[in-house]
């Protein structure tokens, strides 16, 4: 494996990318599918289970981290990857999204944001520097600049701030970060549901010349065709030598939709959240494993799948595991849809090779609007 990071378009299918991040730790198969670990742990999972779905990449949060159990302790500890037992790349998020979402008392200014833990209300700071500092600490692979997301709907002035700053916060980062060269920060685009606002911002990420790019700022309360939208205006601005990361997004439809508009990473805690809200996804949409009509099925999830979980177990088991809250109907649920997720991606980058993207995805959401048999 080579010592930098690089990224590779190996074909294209309309604006569709096929691709290839290469870095020390391992390559990640692009579009690729993300799974969240925020804490250290895909909750309900094994990392051998996370590997073996097909995960190339999972994703940390600096947040959750600096918080418990701190980022100098995991850092004495070998870092994130030997902390938690997973070998392979790792992205983290900077915590700045989380900070907004979780923490109490927050407050923003042009050095950073102030706020106090969800956990036990203890007073912290972080800076942009200290965002990659601690990112550093975790020894993770690719690591994201600190932003401003705005939440949708919102004023167009404050869009426009929380994006001038956001760009600010990326020079910043680009500076503490430095030249490390097997590892990446990637910029992040903001400008809410505002074109013009979204275009300065590529446009400004662009000209700092980073390893990858991400869009925030999406999937934040707006309809899919306005998040879309964005992405038709965003991705043509940003180099097509370079990653683009649609963060937190999202359903099955967005990400087929997304691919199409050339997004090649994702991450969402829809999977993994499902699963443990007793949410089954399958090739013919979502079944809901509480609901008292699966109580004497003998049928599993998916006899053509080959994950376990899907396979091996009838519904009236999960959903027995669910209405009981047994920790394996958790685990079982996040097992599937995870593989889902993967199997998901695994046929877009097929499709991609083929030159067959825009029909596999056609039939894909067919699938779907036939409904669970
Ligand atoms: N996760 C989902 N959206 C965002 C965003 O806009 N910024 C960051 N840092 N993380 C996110």
């Amino acid at each position: 494996m080579t010592k930098a990071f690089t990224f590779k378009v190996l074909a294209t299918d309309g604006k569709a990318r096929r691709g290839s991040i290469t870095m020390p730790r391992g390559e990640i198969r692009t579009p690729a599918f993300m799974p969240v670990g925020t804490g250290g742990t895909v909750k309900a999972m094994y990392m051998d289970q996370v590997r073996g779905v097909g995960s190339d990449i999972i994703l940390g949060n600096t947040y959750h981290l600096m918080l418990r159990p701190g980022a100098e302790r995991v850092a004495r500890l070998g870092g994130l990857h030997e902390f938690a037992r997973w070998p392979h790349p790792i992205l983290t998020d900077s915590g700045g999204f989380q900070v907004m979402s979780l923490s109490k008392l927050r407050k923003l200014t042009e050095k950073g944001v102030t706020f106090r833990s969800h956990i036990d209300g203890a007073a912290y700071e972080m800076s942009p520097e200290r965002s990659i500092e601690i990112q550093g600490l975790l020894d993770s692979d690719i690591q994201m600049q600190l932003d401003e997301c705005t939440a949708l709907p919102a004023k167009e002035n404050e869009i426009e701030r929380a994006m001038e700053l956001s760009l600010r916060w990326a020079e910043r980062c680009k500076t503490a970060f430095g030249d490390q060269q097997g590892k990446a920060m990637f910029g992040i685009v903001q400008g809410g549901d505002i074109a013009a606002l979204r275009l300065r911002s590529a446009q400004a990420l662009k000209a700092m010349d980073l390893k990858g790019y991400a869009i925030g700022g999406l999937a934040v309360g707006e309809p899919q065709a306005v998040m879309l939208e964005m992405l038709d205006i965003t991705c043509p601005e940003l180099p097509a030598d370079r990653p683009r990361y649609l963060m937190g997004v999202g359903t099955p439809d967005d990400i087929l939709k997304s691919v199409a508009r050339g997004i090649d990473m994702f991450d969402c805690v829809m999977p993994t959240r499902a699963g443990r809200h007793g949410l089954a996804y399958t090739r013919r949409g979502k079944v809901n494993l509480r609901n008292a009509r699966h109580a004497d099925d003998p049928r599993p999830l998916d006899d053509e799948s080959d994950c376990p979980a899907a396979r091996d177990y009838s519904r009236a088991y999960l959903h027995h595991l669910v209405r009981s809250q047994e920790a394996l109907g958790a685990m079982l649920l996040t097992w599937n849809n995870l593989s889902y997720y993967q199997r998901l991606m695994q046929e877009i980058r097929a499709a991609i090779e083929a030159g067959a993207f825009e029909a596999r995805a056609a039939e894909i959401s067919e699938g779907w609007a036939r409904g669970v048999i």
